[in-house]
């Protein structure tokens, strides 16, 4: 009678450490493929796109004011909080350094264009412009399908 309670007891405490650990699981590495919230990453990347067309667009214009506005909003785009810095900086391992690379150079290059832009240099400008468009592809090309794979489950990657 005392061995069947304590087993019952055992059972119970069992499910909710399961139970508990399912949440903490969906909430802390959210790896569901169907209900995954995005990284803040995402959200930086899309507004650093959003300024790139604004860019693009402001270099064929050759509205100097503006593409100098802008390239700061790209150069000092915000960082995913800590926590999200550590879980990135967890999964690409020793591929850190090339990641900071990557990242420093739009960086640099941003910071270029706005520069070229000031001193109203056309070709300069262009051409900062399209290496920067180079530095985020090759980024892209390097981390992103393992990233999509990896942080929100294996069924977006398939695409
Ligand atoms: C250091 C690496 C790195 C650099 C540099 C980089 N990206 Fe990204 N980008 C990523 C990663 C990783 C993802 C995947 C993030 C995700 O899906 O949560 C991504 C995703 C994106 C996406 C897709 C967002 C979505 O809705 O799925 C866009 C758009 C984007 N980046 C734009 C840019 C632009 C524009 C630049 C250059 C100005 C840039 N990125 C530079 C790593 C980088």
């Amino acid at each position: 009678m005392k061995y069947k309670h304590a087993r019952t007891e055992k059972r119970i405490a069992m499910g909710a450490i399961g139970t508990l650990m399912a949440m903490s699981g969906a909430m802390i590495w959210a790896d569901d493929s169907t209900a995954t919230p995005p990284l803040a990453l995402r959200k930086i990347m899309q507004d650093m796109d959003k300024n790139m067309l604004i860019m693009a667009d402001a270099i064929s214009h050759k509205d100097w004011p503006l593409v100098e506005r802008i390239a700061p909003l790209i150069a000092e785009h915000r960082q995913p909080p800590f926590i999200e810095k550590m879980r990135i900086m967890g999964f690409v391992g020793t591929s850190i350094g090339k990641y900071k690379a990557y990242d420093g150079s739009v960086v640099e290059l941003a910071q270029a264009v706005g520069k070229a832009a000031k001193s109203n240099d056309v070709q300069g400008a262009e051409l900062k412009f399209r290496t920067l468009q180079a530095s985020c592809d090759s980024c892209h090309n390097e981390f992103q399908k393992s990233f999509v794979a990896h942080f929100y489950g294996k069924k977006d990657a398939v695409q």
